[in-house]
């Protein structure tokens, strides 16, 4: 199927590591509705499987003004972009949308998923996705604490953790 420059593919079929793409590309994890919707960049999370499902995990600070947007609604969109897009990543990634307006500030697009999720059409990959667990990180459940230490010492919450069927995919016609 093809929507808005994009061919739908299997989750099976993505290319490139997905790993590297997260961590190294970074991702936009986007979510609300047409009337107001926000994004913010990411790069913990991966992608697998799970109750027989293509799924993928992030994990969300409940001081994000995106995780308002998440708690909200059924699902979000992960875009991922060429290098030339790493300003605009920086950007969502740096500023929050209670103090700016993004789409303005970085000049990127949004649309409206086939599902009525917010993304962006100059993402090279578009991930659609529903969640289907949350559950917050909790000091106890830490095995080792070097992470904790280096993380949760001081500031900031501790994260929320999605994980959410990978619903369509959605990869830019060459
Ligand atoms: C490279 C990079 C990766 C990030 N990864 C995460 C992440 O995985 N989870 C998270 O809660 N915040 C992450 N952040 C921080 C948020 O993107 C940042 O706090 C953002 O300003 C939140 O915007 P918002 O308040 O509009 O939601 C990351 C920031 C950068 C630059």
């Amino acid at each position: 199927m093809k929507h808005l420059g994009y061919t739908q593919i299997d989750p099976a079929e993505i290319t490139g590591n997905l790993i590297g793409l997260i961590a190294s590309d970074w991702m936009l994890v986007t979510a609300g509705s047409t009337d107001k919707f926000n994004t913010m960049t990411a790069n913990w999370g991966g992608a697998g499987y799970l109750w027989n499902k293509p799924v993928v995990f992030v994990f969300v600070r409940p001081e994000r003004y995106t995780y308002e947007f998440i708690e909200n609604t059924e699902g979000f969109t992960l875009t991922f972009f060429d290098e030339g897009y790493r300003d605009a990543l920086n950007l969502c990634g740096s500023k929050s949308g209670r103090d700016c307006d993004k789409v303005a500030e970085t000049g990127l697009t949004p649309h409206f998923t086939k599902l009525g999720y917010p993304a962006f059409t100059e993402a090279h990959l578009v991930m659609e996705c529903r969640k289907l667990y949350a559950d917050q990180l909790t000091r106890d459940a830490f095995l080792d604490g070097e992470p904790l230490r280096t993380h949760y010492s001081t500031k900031g919450g501790m994260h929320k953790m999605y994980i959410a069927e990978i619903v369509k995919v959605w990869a830019r016609n060459p």
